[in-house]
């Protein structure tokens, strides 16, 4: 089993690591676009493999892509960071261009393969990858949400000096300021967590989660990777084992929840198949209304992109 890590920057090779230390896949083929950098990072990987007791193959390669023929899954991570004065649709433009190139390559040589985009504005390229792979929606989709919970369930742990094990919680929407923590469907244990924080605790909680990403850049003047890299590699496990594992995910939604032809992070069931169900939850108005406001928000990204001659060729 070949699973393919496109981008071996941060993110990138987090990812890789996690996939060869637990031994998600027989080989994990690690591709960047600078010189050298994937075979030396995987090099560096594959040089832990005696201290931590694994035998996934590590294998670098600088944009040949036959090395990565026959993958079951390739992540994409490749993508520039928003740069100062650098404005959002240039970001756009400039990320889609990379993602859409990466897409055409790697499904090429894997036309199988569930595609799981990272790079960011995550939602809208998770559309880019779909829109340029062509090939069943439930094959190309998005991380954001496993990482999302997985802050939203650190914190919660910390407050409650629990371990994080007993948090399970879910999220929807967007990644980004607009996401929807959905306090009604997190527990400790089987146990609402509204019976053991206060509400007020709990707001505070959901708020810095939707700023997660941002309290990173401001702590490392660059963004998130460990906690994207390992969420990452849990959503191939998923796949890769066929797991089917309920995980908040970037999908394709025709007609959940009300919405059509648009990426939005719900709740999936992952498998060898990807996405194998999309899970419709019962939502009050209020937290409906919070969805179709952070849909509207994406729906305006993706504006954007279908304005821009790039995705039209
Ligand atoms: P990074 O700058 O460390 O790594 C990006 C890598 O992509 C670089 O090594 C670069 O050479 C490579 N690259 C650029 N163009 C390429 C191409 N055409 N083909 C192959 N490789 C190419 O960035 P980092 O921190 O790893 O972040 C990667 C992306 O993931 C960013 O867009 C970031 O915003 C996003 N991200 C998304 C998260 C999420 O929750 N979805 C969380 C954290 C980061
Ligand atoms: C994060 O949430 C910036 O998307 C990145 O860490």
């Amino acid at each position: 089993m070949k699973v393919t890590v496109v981008g071996a920057g941060n993110v990138g090779a987090t990812c890789a690591n996690v996939l060869a230390h637990r031994e998600i896949a027989n080989e994990v083929v690690l591709l960047d676009i600078k010189d050298g950098y994937a075979e030396g990072k995987a090099l560096d990987i594959w040089e832990t493999s005696p201290i931590n007791l694994y035998d996934s193959r590590m294998v670098g390669s600088t944009n040949d892509y036959s090395k990565t023929a026959g993958s079951e899954v390739v992540v994409i991570t490749s993508g520039l960071p928003r740069k100062p004065g650098m404005s959002r649709d240039d970001l756009i433009a400039t990320n889609a261009g990379i993602v859409k190139s990466v897409t055409e390559q790697a499904i090429k040589h894997s036309p199988d393969a569930k595609i799981v985009i990272v790079s960011n504005p995550l939602d809208v390229m998770t559309y880019a990858a779909y829109l340029t792979a062509k090939v069943d929606s439930r094959k190309v989709f998005g991380m954001a949400g496993v990482l999302d919970t997985a802050r939203y369930r650190s914190f919660l742990a910390t407050e409650l000096n629990v371990s994080p094990k007993d948090i399970q919680a879910v999220l929807m929407g967007g990644h980004g300021d607009t996401m929807v923590p959905l306090p009604r469907y997190t527990t400790v244990a089987g146990i609402p967590v509204t019976e053991l924080i206060a509400e007020e605790k709990l707001n505070a909680i959901i708020e810095r989660t939707k700023k997660g990403g941002g309290e990173i850049v401001n702590l490392l003047g660059t963004s998130a990777w460990y906690a994207p890299g390992a969420a990452a590699a849990q959503m191939v496990e998923a796949i890769v084992r066929d797991q089917k594992r309920i995980f908040p995910s970037c999908a394709w939604l025709d007609g959940q929840y009300g919405l059509k032809d648009m990426y939005l992070g719900v709740p999936v069931k992952l498998g060898i198949n990807g996405v194998e169900e999309i899970i419709e939850l019962q939502l009050t108005d209020d937290e409906k209304a919070l969805l179709y406001e952070s849909a509207n928000a994406v729906k305006e990204v993706m504006e954007v992109l279908d304005n821009m001659d790039l995705m039209k060729s």
